[in-house]
């Protein structure tokens, strides 16, 4: 999944590590599109929740790699805390409406601190759903990510600060088709 080199431009912006290719990503997002599928076959409606604005590189990528009805419903999610390290979550805007009865996917690019989705399975545990399950494209080996209630995983990474694939640094970095490490340089570059 790594050891390829980093492209030239990203490296000149700090980009230090590939940690995740784009091949690895493709792959490991048609499997879990798959499985949703197959998980979720009964009938019912499935909704799609990606937390904004992070998880929507992986959730466009997801929802095509899925090959049965589903819905799209945007929830916006700010986490607070230094730059490069989350601590908590506020919801910013309405939780999706009507789910009640559906199979609801919380969709995420990134399962930190876990903060994020412990608040979104509490709020939308309690509309009623059907069943309620999270996906993550990334899971961060620390305690409190591995500790966090998650069904889908895509990859588990190193407890480092990651960019790339809708991972952003002040809002850069998100278009970076695959994933990898922003080193200290590039990160006192932008203010970090
Ligand atoms: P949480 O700490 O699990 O609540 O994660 C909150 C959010 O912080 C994630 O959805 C990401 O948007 C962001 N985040 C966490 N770790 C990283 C990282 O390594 N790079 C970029 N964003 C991150
Ligand atoms: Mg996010």
């Amino acid at each position: 999944m790594s050891g390829s080199a980093v492209p030239e431009y990203w490296l000149q912006q700090g980009v230090d590590r590939l940690l995740v290719d784009e091949k690895s990503i493709h792959a490991r997002v048609c499997e879990l599109g798959r499985q949703l599928a197959r998980d979720l076959d009964d009938g019912r409606d499935v909704v799609l929740i990606p937390v904004l604005t992070g998880a929507i590189v992986f959730a466009a990528d997801l929802m095509r790699a899925i090959p049965t009805r589903v819905r799209i419903s945007m929830v916006s999610v700010s986490s607070y805390g230094a730059s490069t390290t989350s601590q908590g979550a506020v919801r910013a805007g309405a939780l999706p409406a009507n789910i009640a009865g559906k199979h609801v996917v919380i969709v995420d690019e990134i399962l930190d601190s876990g903060a994020t989705i412990r608040l979104l399975r509490r709020e939308l545990g309690a509309l009623g759903p059907a069943s309620l399950r999270v996906c993550v494209l990334l899971r961060k080996r620390r305690e409190q990510a591995l500790a966090t209630e998650c069904e889908m995983i895509g990859f588990d990474i190193p407890d480092e600060f990651v960019v790339g694939y809708g991972l952003d640094f002040n809002d850069e970095f998100r278009n970076m088709p695959f994933v990898g490490v922003l080193g200290e340089a590039g990160i006192r570059a932008r203010g970090g």
